[in-house]
């Protein structure tokens, strides 16, 4: 199956349209059946290797649910953090802010699109940057320079995408068997078709020298990424 980029529903609907905030609630359960809190908060676990970052990047964060989920996860052995959560849609409340607080987490939150962040932030390295079900949206050349930007910050990316072949699409078309509603069926699909497999990210990665990639599927529906510095 070729890689195919195509606009999902929810970016261009506004943040108060009802389809769309269903859509973002749907999307947590979606995380949930993926397990996607369960794999990055054990990628990070184990490419922090006892150490223990004090500020995350999320690109992409959506509504902050996700990275909430992977801090309840972590915040017993990373009880102080720095979150930062970036989207081009400014929709991360209040109470969530307050709940990262809760676990120690201070959460900072950033809008704007990630191109512009990845053009003006040169000199605000950050310790570990994640990204969930956000890379496939953009293209592969999009992917190259967001890359480049993402290496000249940090020494940790984890991405968790999905990943692009029959059973993931099979199971992204049944969405509406679990209530998701017709914007989430329509973008599971487009996501699907824009996800990786192989070796697709790694071979994006500016400089492999000086960095140990890893970067595998990961059961049941997840293509996961991981770039760490190692010198
Ligand atoms: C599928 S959602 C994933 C949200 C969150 N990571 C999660 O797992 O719930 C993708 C997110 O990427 C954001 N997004 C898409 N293009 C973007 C861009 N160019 N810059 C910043 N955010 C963008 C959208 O607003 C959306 O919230």
């Amino acid at each position: 199956m070729k890689r195919r980029v195509q606009p999902e529903w929810l970016d261009t609907l506004p943040p108060d349209d009802p389809g769309a905030g269903r859509s973002r609630r749907d999307l947590r359960r979606v995380n949930a059946w993926m397990r996607g809190h369960v794999i990055m908060s054990r990628a990070l676990q184990h490419a922090a290797n006892g150490d223990h970052p004090k500020q995350i990047l999320d690109l992409g964060a959506g509504d902050g649910d996700f990275l909430l989920h992977v801090a309840r996860r972590l915040a017993v052995s990373w009880p102080v953090m720095k979150a930062i959560l970036l989207d081009r849609q400014q929709i991360v409340t209040p109470q969530t802010v307050e709940v990262f607080a809760t676990l120690g987490w201070r959460a900072e939150v950033v809008g704007g699109d990630v191109f512009k962040w990845a053009r003006t932030a040169a000199d605000e390295p950050v310790e570990a940057v994640v990204a969930n079900l956000f890379l496939h949206h953009f293209s592969d050349p999009q992917l190259v320079g967001l890359f480049r930007a993402i290496s000249r910050r940090t020494r940790l990316f984890v991405a968790l995408e999905p990943r692009r072949g029959c059973w993931p699409l099979l199971c992204s078309r049944l969405l509406g068997c679990i209530g998701c509603n017709a914007v989430t069926r329509h973008d599971a699909v487009v996501s699907v078709r824009a996800g990786f497999v192989g070796g697709e990210l790694s071979a994006f990665w500016p400089a492999a020298d000086g960095w140990q990639l890893t970067e595998r599927p990961v059961w049941p529906f997840s293509h996961l990424f991981v770039a760490q510095r190692i010198r």
